[in-house]
């Protein structure tokens, strides 16, 4: 057996895309155990960009396996129109490629829910992807969701979506008719079920059988831990677990049966959406990162809000994942700073507080207390050694190590698969 959970340690968007991408060439199965078509991940392939929101950019790689699991919740036609970007790019994808037949179906109403959630204005606002993330979420929760295995039987479907309907009508009638939206799910409905049918299965189950023929698999998180519904900053996160614990949970897999977990850190924090930063930057050197790091979003476009590196949020997710090893992506956008600070710990009422506050309040309007060290000297981008890296370049990493607890085992410093170095020997994932 051999399995390694990868995951954000951060608010999202650390770059675990080319780091899943580069694990994706070394395993055998790529899963995904969280969240929606809410992430993104900017691929290349033949020299042209393009997005997957759902399905892991492992099957880009013809031998690999790849499965959308239980944790996740899947939006039929967001789905089709991933496997037919795929197919038009002569991706083989049948045979490769499964869905959990108990994941939770996103359907129109979700979506437009999360609309009129996030546009009510006597409501906080989330700043969510408004792709019905939450709402299907809540669903489950309040059991009644409708999971893939109802939702290929159409009898079943047709019973549990009048059920929803009439309840939602509540919140939806005020903006759209319900007949239209239930015009809108019947007349996709044959397409995409039959469709769904080709993908699903007992996921849990090809876990169990790759796992006894001790096949790698990767299993890669969405988003980050500070948007984790339990142990992000609440109640602006996401409605899922990407901690290591939401691998277990999310994919049917025993806790166990996880060897291995991999934080993704940027060098610098970024956020995209509503909700507490506290070391938010809105000077120049907050925009100079963001133009630097292409702070960006790749579902939404919406601009990143950039700040220095937080050793205190990082040290929490380190101890809430169980993280040992560490790959930190984007140095090179430090190049060219003065100095770079990072924090170290808050300052709330003029008290000193080291560890990740719960009270929204606390997260609010805490300050960071900061350490502040002298800019990189030099240039990082095309060095290829650690020793090679300009002296504070070393000490910065170094450092961070020290603060949050956790080796960083790789240094990103750009988008290329070689632009990568090793900071420590004999680095085995698997
Ligand atoms: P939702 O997941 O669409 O409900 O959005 C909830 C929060 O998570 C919002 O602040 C989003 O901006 C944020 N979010 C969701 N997915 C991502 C992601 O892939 N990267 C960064 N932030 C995300």
């Amino acid at each position: 057996m051999s399995t390694l959970v990868v995951l954000g340690t951060q608010w999202g968007d650390e770059g675990k895309g080319k780091v899943v991408h580069y694990l994706a060439t070394k395993s055998d199965y790529i899963v995904r155990y969280q969240g929606g078509n809410n992430a993104g991940h900017t691929l290349i392939y033949e020299n042209k960009p393009f997005v997957l929101h759902l399905i892991p950019s492992g099957i880009l790689f013809p031998k690999k396996i790849c499965i959308i699991t239980n944790g996740v919740v899947v939006d039929p036609k967001a789905l089709k129109e991933e496997v037919d970007l795929l197919k038009k790019k002569n991706i083989p994808i049948d045979g490769r490629f499964f869905v959990s037949e108990l994941a939770h179906v996103i359907l129109p109403y979700h979506k437009y829910i999360d609309g009129i959630l996030e546009d009510d204005t006597e409501k906080v606002k989330i700043g969510t992807t408004k792709k019905g993330i939450g709402p299907c979420y809540a669903d489950k929760v309040r059991r009644v969701g409708i999971r893939i295995a109802d939702y290929l039987d159409k009898e079943v479907f047709l019973e549990l979506l009048e059920q929803n309907l009439k309840e939602k009508e509540l919140m939806l009638g005020k903006v759209i008719s319900i007949d239209k939206v239930r015009k809108e799910i019947l007349e996709d409905y044959p397409v995409l079920s039959k469709f769904l049918k080709k993908y699903v299965a007992d996921t849990s189950l090809l876990l169990a059988d790759a796992m006894k023929k001790k096949k790698k698999i990767l299993f890669e998180s969405a988003q980050g831990t500070l948007l984790d519904l339990d142990y992000g900053t609440y109640p602006f996160v996401t409605s899922s677990n990407p901690t290591a614990g939401g691998a277990s949970v999310g994919a049917g897999i025993g806790p166990s049966k996880i060897e291995k977990v991999l934080g993704v850190v940027k060098a610098y924090t970024t956020r995209v959406g509503e909700g507490p930063f506290p070391t938010e930057l809105f000077d120049e050197v907050g925009s100079f990162l963001r133009e630097k790091g292409q702070e960006y979003g790749a579902t939404t476009g919406r601009p990143r809000r950039c700040g220095w590196f937080d050793a205190v949020l990082l040290r929490h997710s380190v101890r809430v994942s169980g993280i040992e090893h560490l790959i930190l992506t984007k140095l090179d956008c430090l190049e060219g700073l003065e100095k770079i600070k990072i924090c170290v710990a808050y300052k709330y009422k003029g008290k000193i507080i080291k560890e990740f506050p719960a009270s929204r309040i606390l997260q609010r309007d805490c300050k960071p207390v900061y350490e502040e060290m002298p800019g990189l000297d030099g240039k990082v981008r095309g060095v290829r050694s650690f020793d090679k890296l300009p002296k504070n370049a070393q000490k910065y990493i170094r450092r961070l190590e020290e603060l949050v607890g956790a080796k960083i085992d790789l240094i990103s410093l750009g988008r290329k698969r070689e632009e990568t170095i090793a900071v420590s020997k004999n680095i085995k994932w698997f």
